[in-house]
Protein backbone atom coordinates (compact mmCIF):
# COMPACT_ATOMS: atom_id res chain seq x y z
CA UNK A 1 0.00 0.00 0.00
CA UNK A 2 1.31 3.61 -0.69
CA UNK A 3 1.11 6.99 0.14
CA UNK A 4 1.08 9.77 -1.30
CA UNK A 5 2.93 12.73 0.10
CA UNK A 6 1.13 15.02 2.02
CA UNK A 7 1.82 17.97 -0.08
CA UNK A 8 -1.07 18.90 -3.22
CA UNK A 9 1.59 17.58 -6.53
CA UNK A 10 1.32 19.22 -9.87
CA UNK A 11 -0.25 16.39 -11.14
CA UNK A 12 -2.81 17.46 -13.61
CA UNK A 13 -4.44 20.19 -13.83
CA UNK A 14 -5.43 21.21 -10.83
CA UNK A 15 -6.10 24.78 -10.73
CA UNK A 16 -6.68 27.71 -8.59
CA UNK A 17 -10.33 28.48 -8.07
CA UNK A 18 -11.43 30.84 -5.58
CA UNK A 19 -9.11 31.64 -2.31
CA UNK A 20 -7.98 28.35 -1.53
CA UNK A 21 -10.11 26.35 -3.62
CA UNK A 22 -9.02 24.05 -6.69
CA UNK A 23 -10.98 22.53 -9.45
CA UNK A 24 -9.74 18.42 -8.94
CA UNK A 25 -10.73 16.28 -12.00
CA UNK A 26 -10.25 12.55 -12.21
CA UNK A 27 -11.50 9.27 -13.19
CA UNK A 28 -13.39 7.65 -10.32
CA UNK A 29 -14.68 4.28 -11.37
CA UNK A 30 -14.26 4.57 -15.34
CA UNK A 31 -15.83 7.97 -14.82
CA UNK A 32 -15.33 11.31 -15.57
CA UNK A 33 -15.69 13.23 -11.88
CA UNK A 34 -14.44 17.26 -11.08
CA UNK A 35 -15.13 19.28 -7.70
CA UNK A 36 -14.04 22.30 -6.85
CA UNK A 37 -12.67 21.61 -3.22
CA UNK A 38 -10.40 23.56 -0.17
CA UNK A 39 -7.35 22.45 -1.52
CA UNK A 40 -6.77 20.67 2.02
CA UNK A 41 -9.59 18.07 1.27
CA UNK A 42 -8.58 14.88 1.42
CA UNK A 43 -9.23 11.84 -0.93
CA UNK A 44 -11.36 9.98 1.08
CA UNK A 45 -13.28 13.46 1.87
CA UNK A 46 -13.72 14.20 -1.90
CA UNK A 47 -14.94 10.66 -2.76
CA UNK A 48 -17.68 11.06 0.51
CA UNK A 49 -18.98 14.05 0.13
CA UNK A 50 -18.42 15.59 -3.49
CA UNK A 51 -18.73 12.67 -5.00
CA UNK A 52 -21.09 10.94 -2.10
CA UNK A 53 -19.63 7.52 -2.91
CA UNK A 54 -20.14 6.57 0.87
CA UNK A 55 -18.62 3.06 0.50
CA UNK A 56 -15.58 4.71 1.63
CA UNK A 57 -15.30 4.69 5.20
CA UNK A 58 -13.28 6.56 7.89
CA UNK A 59 -12.82 4.20 10.59
CA UNK A 60 -10.02 6.34 12.00
CA UNK A 61 -7.81 9.35 12.13
CA UNK A 62 -4.54 7.93 12.73
CA UNK A 63 -3.87 6.30 9.17
CA UNK A 64 -4.49 2.81 10.96
CA UNK A 65 -7.85 1.24 10.20
CA UNK A 66 -7.71 1.02 6.53
CA UNK A 67 -11.59 1.76 6.15
CA UNK A 68 -11.02 3.79 3.78
CA UNK A 69 -8.63 2.18 1.08
CA UNK A 70 -9.03 2.82 -2.43
CA UNK A 71 -7.01 2.32 -5.74
CA UNK A 72 -5.39 4.94 -7.16
CA UNK A 73 -3.92 4.48 -10.57
CA UNK A 74 -4.15 1.02 -9.64
CA UNK A 75 -2.56 0.70 -6.35
CA UNK A 76 -4.35 0.36 -2.98
CA UNK A 77 -3.87 3.96 -0.58
CA UNK A 78 -5.36 4.82 2.50
CA UNK A 79 -7.66 7.89 1.02
CA UNK A 80 -7.71 9.22 4.58
CA UNK A 81 -3.75 10.16 3.83
CA UNK A 82 -4.46 11.38 0.25
CA UNK A 83 -4.97 15.09 -0.65
CA UNK A 84 -7.54 15.07 -3.72
CA UNK A 85 -5.42 17.54 -5.48
CA UNK A 86 -2.52 15.29 -5.64
CA UNK A 87 -4.75 13.09 -7.54
CA UNK A 88 -5.96 15.23 -9.96
CA UNK A 89 -5.57 13.10 -13.56
CA UNK A 90 -5.52 9.88 -11.26
CA UNK A 91 -7.53 6.77 -11.86
CA UNK A 92 -9.58 6.26 -9.17
CA UNK A 93 -11.39 2.65 -7.90
CA UNK A 94 -13.34 2.49 -5.14
CA UNK A 95 -15.89 -0.31 -3.85
CA UNK A 96 -17.92 0.92 -5.76
CA UNK A 97 -16.63 0.04 -9.19
CA UNK A 98 -16.23 -3.32 -8.10
CA UNK A 99 -19.41 -4.93 -9.12
CA UNK A 100 -20.39 -5.50 -12.72
CA UNK A 101 -24.39 -4.70 -12.52
CA UNK A 102 -25.16 -7.37 -9.88
CA UNK A 103 -22.62 -9.51 -10.29
CA UNK A 104 -20.15 -8.99 -7.62
CA UNK A 105 -16.91 -8.84 -7.95
CA UNK A 106 -15.28 -12.67 -7.21
CA UNK A 107 -13.91 -10.43 -4.37
CA UNK A 108 -16.53 -9.60 -2.58
CA UNK A 109 -18.55 -12.64 -3.09
CA UNK A 110 -15.70 -14.65 -1.76
CA UNK A 111 -16.59 -12.36 1.44
CA UNK A 112 -19.82 -13.20 1.10
CA UNK A 113 -19.50 -17.05 0.78
CA UNK A 114 -17.08 -17.40 3.53
CA UNK A 115 -18.43 -14.68 5.65
CA UNK A 116 -15.82 -12.60 6.06
CA UNK A 117 -17.32 -9.79 8.08
CA UNK A 118 -19.81 -9.22 10.71
CA UNK A 119 -21.01 -5.32 10.60
CA UNK A 120 -19.19 -4.69 7.69
CA UNK A 121 -17.70 -1.29 8.59
CA UNK A 122 -13.92 -2.37 7.62
CA UNK A 123 -14.98 -4.99 4.78
CA UNK A 124 -14.70 -2.03 1.79
CA UNK A 125 -10.98 -1.46 2.75
CA UNK A 126 -10.88 -5.32 3.34
CA UNK A 127 -11.67 -5.65 0.21
CA UNK A 128 -10.29 -3.01 -1.44
CA UNK A 129 -6.77 -4.01 -0.06
CA UNK A 130 -7.47 -7.71 -0.80
CA UNK A 131 -7.68 -6.90 -4.76
CA UNK A 132 -4.53 -4.91 -4.35
CA UNK A 133 -2.16 -7.80 -3.01
CA UNK A 134 -3.98 -10.01 -5.38
CA UNK A 135 -2.57 -7.50 -8.25
CA UNK A 136 1.06 -7.91 -6.37
CA UNK A 137 0.69 -11.31 -5.36
CA UNK A 138 -1.03 -13.29 -7.47
CA UNK A 139 -3.52 -15.84 -7.18
CA UNK A 140 -2.27 -18.37 -4.92
CA UNK A 141 -1.95 -16.85 -1.38
CA UNK A 142 -1.10 -18.24 1.60
CA UNK A 143 -2.72 -17.61 4.84
CA UNK A 144 0.70 -16.05 6.06
CA UNK A 145 1.04 -13.63 3.01
CA UNK A 146 -2.54 -12.66 3.37
CA UNK A 147 -2.21 -11.98 7.17
CA UNK A 148 0.76 -10.10 6.54
CA UNK A 149 -0.41 -8.01 3.30
CA UNK A 150 -3.45 -7.14 6.21
CA UNK A 151 -1.22 -5.23 8.22
CA UNK A 152 -2.89 -1.78 7.33
CA UNK A 153 -6.43 -3.24 7.96
CA UNK A 154 -7.82 -3.48 11.21
CA UNK A 155 -11.63 -5.26 12.01
CA UNK A 156 -12.84 -5.65 15.44
CA UNK A 157 -15.42 -7.82 14.91
CA UNK A 158 -14.61 -11.18 13.20
CA UNK A 159 -11.20 -12.15 14.65
CA UNK A 160 -9.60 -12.05 10.56
CA UNK A 161 -9.99 -15.87 10.29
CA UNK A 162 -13.18 -15.62 8.13
CA UNK A 163 -11.41 -13.09 6.17
CA UNK A 164 -8.30 -14.20 5.41
CA UNK A 165 -10.41 -17.07 3.96
CA UNK A 166 -12.18 -15.15 1.86
CA UNK A 167 -8.98 -13.69 0.57
CA UNK A 168 -7.39 -16.45 -0.70
CA UNK A 169 -10.98 -17.57 -2.25
CA UNK A 170 -11.29 -14.65 -3.21
CA UNK A 171 -7.49 -14.47 -5.00
CA UNK A 172 -8.20 -17.79 -6.34
CA UNK A 173 -11.24 -16.90 -7.72
CA UNK A 174 -9.45 -13.36 -9.45
CA UNK A 175 -7.41 -15.98 -11.69
CA UNK A 176 -8.22 -14.61 -15.44
CA UNK A 177 -11.15 -12.54 -14.12
CA UNK A 178 -10.79 -8.40 -14.34
CA UNK A 179 -8.82 -6.98 -11.10
CA UNK A 180 -10.70 -3.55 -10.78
CA UNK A 181 -12.31 -0.81 -12.23
CA UNK A 182 -10.19 1.30 -12.36
FE1 LIG B 1 -7.94 5.90 6.74
FE2 LIG B 1 -8.47 4.82 9.15
S1 LIG B 1 -9.71 6.16 7.95
S2 LIG B 1 -6.71 4.53 7.87
FE1 LIG C 1 -16.98 -5.10 11.76
FE2 LIG C 1 -14.76 -5.69 10.41
S1 LIG C 1 -16.72 -6.61 10.21
S2 LIG C 1 -15.08 -4.05 11.76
Amino acid sequence: MFFRKSQPQAQGAASPHAAGTVRVAMTVNGKAASADVDSRTLLVHYLRDHLRLTGTHVGCDTSQCGACVVHVDGRAAKSCTVLAVSCDGAKVATIEGLAQGDKLHPMQEAFREHHGLQCGFCTPGMIMAAVDIVNRKGNQLDEATVRHELEGNLCRCTGYHNIVAAVRAGAAAMSGTRQAAE
